[in-house]
């Protein structure tokens, strides 16, 4: 089997990825097409998705799922069992490449002894034009190699390298218009994820998002509204609203405050719980703040990354605010919206980041008293501003300031969950407790993970639990 016809590759391109258009978004309803030869590849085989990264991925596998049982495939979840099996990866900090690449070489024998088996390889890294090469050269048990804009391509590309036993490559340095019409599977019957725009361009100096996802793109209200009613005819419960940034949401189709009105909207579609992700300081609205103080379906818990406390880090980050700004966003908001709760990102070790700037993080977590955060240690993502930046920081400094801020961060949210003791909680159950077999678990509005007991199957209600022990990262109690 010849495997290499490197004149069909299309290979992703740095460079026309940084690019940006100022054409106002469009978007596309006929672009995905079932041919009838793809349409019955799949019968009597199984699928196998191993997606890594954020929501955004769990949503595009949802979407690549969906694709994959139209054309027959049925869902597997062990890798021997696959005929056909994806690796929907991240490319966010370098120890998310090395887990991916760790675990396709661990398959290598799998291929070796089914060659049969088709591996895809798509998501963020396949965006990336050195790793692309790298894998080309290095993991000859990748069959088909698709992006982030042309999943929608993923049946035809599977039929291609299953007909003719080539290697398949396609990836679009360019993203092209908003491609509605997908069909999707889902993970959680309860919970949806809904995207309500496509890439990012903020451009933080450290960040490879605006790379991998193309320029920002917004969805057509009436799509998003449509997506939404739909889940909610199928008996979802909650809906999660997905961007990079989403207080950007409409700016390319010519909205002024698009995200309030579109939050407004949504929650007029009367589905009972309303969450969104990713919050950036910068955009943040009164408006949408107003949004959100007024509808009960708007759950008052904000993720909204901060990255540093340092106004010189946070300037060379590009964030666009100021470590104040942020405390005063977090304060108006607490005013406004009293039992709000908040979760943000971290970076230690960014190019230069002194004692003192780190100490500056210190204070602005003791000063935010976050109820949970994600904290990261840089990591140089080639291509970005920042992986060209001087005076790294000593790889021991940057584990010793993950450690201190991590120490930090576990004490304000065991002190958070504390308060959390003898009140009972509205918790949407999403099904069996993972560290629990006879326990349920699920999240209250606040977005506190809380493993509960009760006599019957709860999931999918929402239902009442009382608080009888609390921890850093979740809270145990009795469903009532
Ligand atoms: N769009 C979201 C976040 C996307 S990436 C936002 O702007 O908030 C999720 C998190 O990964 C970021 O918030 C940041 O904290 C972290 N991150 C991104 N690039 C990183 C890098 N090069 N090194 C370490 N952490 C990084
Ligand atoms: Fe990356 Fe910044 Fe965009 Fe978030 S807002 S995806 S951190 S560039
Ligand atoms: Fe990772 Fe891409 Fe999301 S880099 S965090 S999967 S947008």
């Amino acid at each position: 089997m010849e495997k290499s016809e490197k004149s069909v590759y299309v290979l992703p391109d740095h460079k026309a990825e940084r690019q940006r258009t100022k054409s106002e978004t469009l978007a596309s309803y006929d672009l995905f097409k079932l041919s009838d030869s793809a349409a019955s590849i799949g019968a009597g085989k199984k699928y196998y998705i191993r997606t890594y990264g954020c929501q955004a991925n769990v949503r595009d596998g949802e979407s690549m799922a969906g694709m994959l049982e139209l054309m027959g495939f049925q869902r597997t979840f062990e890798t021997d069992q696959a005929d056909v099996l994806v690796f929907n990866t991240c490319a966010v900090r370098k120890a998310a490449e090395d887990h991916v690449l760790g675990e396709i070489g661990s398959l290598k024998p799998l291929k070796r002894n089914h060659p049969e088996k088709l591996f895809c390889l798509c998501g963020c890294m396949a965006q990336e034009e050195t790793v692309v090469k790298e894998i080309l050269r290095k993991y000859e048990n990748i069959d088909v190699i698709f992006g982030t804009h042309n999943i929608y391509r993923l049946p035809d590309l599977i039929y291609k390298a299953m007909a003719t036993g080539k290697r398949q490559v396609e990836v679009f340095s360019q993203e092209g218009q908003v491609i509605e019409g997908l069909p999707v599977r889902r993970t959680s019957p309860v919970k949806g994820f809904v995207n309500i725009m496509y890439g990012c361009d903020k451009f933080c100096t450290y960040c490879i998002v605006p790379y991998t996802r193309g320029r920002q793109r917004s969805r057509k209200a009436k799509d998003i509204i449509a997506e939404i009613n739909a889940l909610k005819e199928s008996g979802a419960r909650e809906v999660v609203l997905l961007g990079q940034n989403v207080n950007a949401y409409g700016k390319d189709i010519g909205m002024a405050d698009g995200f309030a009105s579109l939050l407004e909207e949504c929650a007029g579609t009367g589905i009972e719980r309303i969450r969104f992700y990713t919050s950036h300081p910068r955009d943040y609205t009164v408006s949408t703040i107003d949004v959100m103080a007024r509808h009960e379906n708007i759950m008052n818990s904000l993720h909204l990354p901060v990255q540093s406390g340092s106004d010189e880090i946070l300037r060379r980050m590009a964030r666009g605010y100021t470590a104040d700004h942020y405390r005063e966003l977090v304060d108006e908001m607490r005013a406004r919206i009293p039992d709000i709760t908040f979760t943000t990102d971290l970076i230690v070790g960014f190019p230069g980041e002194t004692d003192e700037q780190f100490q500056d993080t210190l204070r602005l977590v003791d000063d935010c008293r976050f109820d949970m955060a994600y904290s990261f240690v840089y990591s140089p993502r080639e291509g970005t501003p920042a992986a060209s930046m001087q005076d790294e920081v000593d790889p021991r400094k940057k584990k010793d300031r993950l450690h201190i801020l991590n120490e930090r961060l576990a004490f304000h949210a065991a002190k958070k969950n504390s308060c959390y003791l003898g009140k009972t909680l509205k918790v949407l159950c999403e099904g069996k407790s993972k560290k629990n077999p006879d326990a349920y678990s699920g999240y209250s509005e606040e977005n506190k993970l809380v493993n509960f007991s009760c006599p019957h199957d709860p999931t999918g209600e929402i239902l009442d639990v009382t608080i009888t022990s609390t921890h850093s990262f979740s809270l145990d109690g009795e469903a009532l």
